[in-house]
């Protein structure tokens, strides 16, 4: 295992910012992360995990060890009559294990196709689309502890699982490694069509029995009409979460803006729409050098070529202003800011 220095991370996130590691490594094994993290150790210096890129800012270079994760490998570990469990190696690529599944006849996860970065980092923060949530499939990871060395086994309720969260977004942030993950899949299919304009799209299809495959493409296309690619132009997906508002704050919100978009979740509150917030506020399409709010989709703030982390970070800044200022809700962000 070589560690570089002063390591360029431009081709290794995608919103593409050319910024620096000041050490940097790739790790496909456990033995090759127990070499890194003692080199770390010996250097004193500190250490961030990288999958895909997809889903951090750098408002700034790293000033210590960037590790990007390569476990690679699928495998069947179980499997019954109506169940197969799928293990994968945190560094795969997302997309390609929902391909492999797909075409294995494994369902259940079609409906995340297309969504960036690695399979490690996919319970992170219990990646989500169109109905359909990693926790919903989920059986077990490995973890490896950096202080401890251990390898430890989590389940489903050990991770704390929510919207666009858990316990390695929270309490187990920057402590370790996601070395694989196993998911618990369908050979009997039940498809998740509910979610926005999945049914249309399919009926356009004309057929008569959906498959997880046409699933999988009706979601692949229905993505790139709306979202930026980050191969075309910088960006992480959305940059805010969708926020939560009790019942009350959403009627009174309603009486104000009929058209406000939100949906009730189970604890009883309501979910807005960020994007439609943002939206309203005049943001969409809006762009300040190479720093912009997507033309498509205004919770995607985008580097048109060559915005800093600090500008793209600024812009966001201004944007939960003014939402706050004309709805009286505050926004959290999605992304991992460095
Ligand atoms: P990174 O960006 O590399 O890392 C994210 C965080 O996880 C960082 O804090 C990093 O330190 C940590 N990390 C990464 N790997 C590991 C590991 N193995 N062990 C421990 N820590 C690790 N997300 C959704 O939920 N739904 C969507 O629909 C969606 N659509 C997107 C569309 C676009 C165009 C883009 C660019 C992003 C989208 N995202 C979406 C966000 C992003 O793709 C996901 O969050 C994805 O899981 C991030 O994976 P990554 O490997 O790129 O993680
Ligand atoms: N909307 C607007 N204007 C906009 C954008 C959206 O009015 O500029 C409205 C839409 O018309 C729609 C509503 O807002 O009524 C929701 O929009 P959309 O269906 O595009 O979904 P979203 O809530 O913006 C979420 C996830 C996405 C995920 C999609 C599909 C979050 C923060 N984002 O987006 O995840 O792909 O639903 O399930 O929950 C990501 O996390 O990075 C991500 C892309």
């Amino acid at each position: 295992m070589e560690i570089k220095k002063n390591y360029s991370l431009k081709s290794l996130h995608t919103f593409n910012m050319d910024v620096d590691g000041k050490y940097f490594c790739e790790v496909a094994s456990v033995a090759e992360l127990r070499e890194a993290l003692q080199f770390a150790k010996s250097q004193r210096t500190e250490m961030l995990v990288l999958g895909g890129g997809s889903n951090v800012l750098f408002t700034t270079g790293f000033e210590g060890l960037v590790i990007k994760i390569n476990m690679a490998g699928k495998e069947v570990v179980r499997e019954d009559e109506k169940y197969v469990w799928v293990k994968s190696g945190g560094g795969e690529n997302w997309d390609r294990f929902v391909a492999y599944c797909v075409d294995h006849g494994y369902g259940g996860i079609e409906n995340l196709s297309l969504i960036p970065g690695c399979v490690g980092a996919g319970p992170i923060q219990n990646i989500g689309a169109y109905g359909v949530e990693l926790k919903d499939h989920f059986e077990s990871l490995e973890f490896y502890h950096f202080n401890s060395g251990a390898l430890e086994v989590f389940e489903r309720e050990d991770c704390n699982f929510g919207y666009r969260n858990s316990i390695f977004k929270n309490e187990l942030k920057g402590k370790g490694v996601i070395l694989s993950v196993t998911l618990k899949l369908d050979k009997i299919h039940v498809l998740k069509t509910g979610y926005g304009s999945i049914q249309q799209e399919l009926v356009k299809l004309d057929k008569d029995v959906y498959t997880i495959s046409d699933l999988r493409n009706v979601v692949t296309s229905i993505r790139q009409s709306k979202l930026p690619d980050p191969e075309e132009i910088g960006n992480a997906g959305s940059f805010f979460k969708n926020p939560e508002v009790s019942a009350q704050t959403f009627s009174s919100l309603k009486v104000d803006y009929p058209d406000i978009v939100g949906y009730p979740i189970e604890n009883g509150n309501m979910k807005l729409a960020a994007g439609w917030l943002i939206d309203q506020c005049g943001w969409k399409g809006f762009r300040d050098g190479d720093a912009g709010v997507h033309a498509k989709q205004a919770l995607v703030l985008v580097n048109y070529g060559s915005a800093s982390g600090k500008e793209i970070y600024d812009l966001s800044e201004k944007i939960k202003i003014s939402v706050k200022e004309k709805f009286g809700v505050n926004l959290e962000r999605e992304v991992n800011v460095v």
